[in-house]
């Protein structure tokens, strides 16, 4: 988990006054700017560490998750960035009901059944300037989201597969013409640890 100090902390600032924070992480030592934050080693590791621990999970807990969670959750994926700053994203929360009949556009019903709620992150095309940076912009915001669930003891499973169906998605939920399904992300408290995930080593990623 983050330590205090690191910049996972600051992500859910609101509009308000900072000052607060300035004194409880920094000890009244404001930094001149946000960009000072989270640039030392100690920090840096934590993030790495966060990052390779985050899993997905698709069997979950029938426990039930706060709204101010999910809100908290929300608020970290609204502070990703975006090609002109045009946060190109819109959310939906589905539970219960809803939730469960969503599941019926997918092969991985299971998964969302199994979850206490889902997130739909939609690519708002009124916001669009250049398809390919928003939804690049779409998949920084969705990292936040994962990150921030994990960071909570949270687990969750990005669901690429439903867009299949994407259509009559939108017919069911009644959504504006604007809105186009992006992502579908299964939520709630993990029922077990997940098996491992591997990568390629850094090495056969750079070309020289
Ligand atoms: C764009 C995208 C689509 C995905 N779609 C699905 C999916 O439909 N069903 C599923 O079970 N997992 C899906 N996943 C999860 C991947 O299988 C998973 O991220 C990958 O195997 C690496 O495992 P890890 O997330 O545990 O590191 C998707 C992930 C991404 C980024």
């Amino acid at each position: 988990m983050c330590k205090k100090g690191t910049f996972l902390n600051v992500v859910d600032m609101g509009e308000e006054s900072l000052d607060w924070k300035w004194e409880l992480y920094y000890n009244g030592n404001k930094p001149k700017n946000l960009f000072r934050l989270g640039f030392n080693r100690e920090n840096e590791m934590d993030i790495l560490e966060l990052i390779k621990a985050r899993r997905s999970i698709r069997e979950f807990k029938s426990k039930d998750i706060d709204e101010e969670i999910v809100d908290e959750i929300l608020e970290a994926g609204r502070w990703a960035p975006s090609g002109l700053n045009n946060q190109p994203w819109k959310f939906m929360v589905l539970k219960g009901e809803d939730k469960n009949s969503l599941a019926e556009y997918t092969k991985y019903f299971d998964i969302i059944k199994g979850a206490n709620k889902i997130i739909m992150v939609f690519l708002n095309n009124e916001d669009s300037y250049n398809r390919d940076k928003d939804l690049m912009a779409i998949g920084a915001c969705i990292q936040n989201i994962l990150i921030s669930i994990h960071s909570k003891g949270l687990g969750a499973c990005w669901l690429g597969e439903i867009l299949n169906q994407k259509d009559q998605i939108h017919k069911f939920l009644k959504t504006s013409q604007n809105l186009e399904l992006a992502a579908v992300l299964a939520l709630g408290y993990p029922h077990d640890s997940s098996s491992g995930s591997k990568r390629k080593k850094l090495k056969d990623l750079i070309i020289k």
